[in-house]
């Protein structure tokens, strides 16, 4: 059983999709994720995705959609996934069903969280994520306890390379484009949630487990 968050970028994805990885034992598949960990382990693919993700485009979709086969081929992804930040193209929700076909798999749910522009750009701005484990952070919705440094396993915060101003705006403007037209690809089916991403992260939390009937 798969879950798919979808939204634009700075929403509350991956902060959410930590949290319903933890409730329910599934590994958290996130392709910004595992190309930022190709970026700084230098690789061939990492020294391909990195300018890319400096300028806000999109990688490109073969390279992600293979990604996202070999993900799913690991011996954890049996049970499922919760994928954040895919598909964000019509071509990868085509290749994902594919993929999930083949399996005999399917997607549980499809959780679209949605916010107003302006609060996007402030999560966006004040984001700070650890170096070491990925745990998110904002400066003034999310602080660690001491500043700088990660609660959870003592690493270093840093602000991300495309949380610039401009490259936000940028990003923005390619949801619009490339993965808004996926609203409409799932927005039909039975497993398709909206829920909005206002308020404090407990309170998105309990809308999302409310839509999927999962009891905390
Ligand atoms: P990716 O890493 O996927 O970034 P994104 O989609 O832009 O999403 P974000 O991580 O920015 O936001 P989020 O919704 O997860 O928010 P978060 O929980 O962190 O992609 C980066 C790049 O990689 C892309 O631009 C592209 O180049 C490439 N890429 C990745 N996947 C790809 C694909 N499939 N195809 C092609 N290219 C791909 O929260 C944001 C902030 O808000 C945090 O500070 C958090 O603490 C705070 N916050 C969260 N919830 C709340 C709340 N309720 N109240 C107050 N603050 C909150
Ligand atoms: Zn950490």
């Amino acid at each position: 059983e798969h879950f798919i968050f979808l939204g634009p970028p700075g929403v509350g994805k991956g902060t959410q999709a930590q949290v319903l990885c933890r409730l329910l034992g599934l590994p958290h598949v996130s392709t910004g994720d595992m190309l930022r960990a190709s970026v700084s382990s230098g690789t061939a693919l990492g020294q391909r995705a990195k300018a890319v993700m400096e300028s806000g485009q999109l990688v490109g979709d073969d390279l992600i959609i293979g990604l996202v086969a070999e993900r799913l081929g690991m011996a954890d992804a049996r049970n499922g996934v919760v994928f954040d930040g895919f598909p964000r193209t019509m071509a990868q929700a085509q290749a994902l069903d594919d993929l999930l076909a083949q399996r005999g798999a399917r997607v549980r749910a499809i959780i679209h969280i949605d916010l107003p522009t302006e609060e996007i750009v402030e999560r966006l701005s004040g984001r700070r994520v650890c170096v070491q484990c990925g745990a998110i952070y904002h400066v003034k919705y999310q602080p660690s306890r001491v500043e700088g440094v990660c609660d959870l396993c003592g690493g270093r915060l840093v602000q991300r390379d495309d949380d610039q101003p401009e490259v936000i705006l940028k990003r923005l403007e390619v949801y619009a484009a490339e993965t808004a037209p996926l609203v409409a690809y799932y927005g039909s089916r039975p497993s398709y949630h909206r829920v909005t991403g206002e308020g404090d992260a407990e309170a998105v939390t309990s809308r999302i487990l409310a839509a999927l009937g999962i009891r905390a």
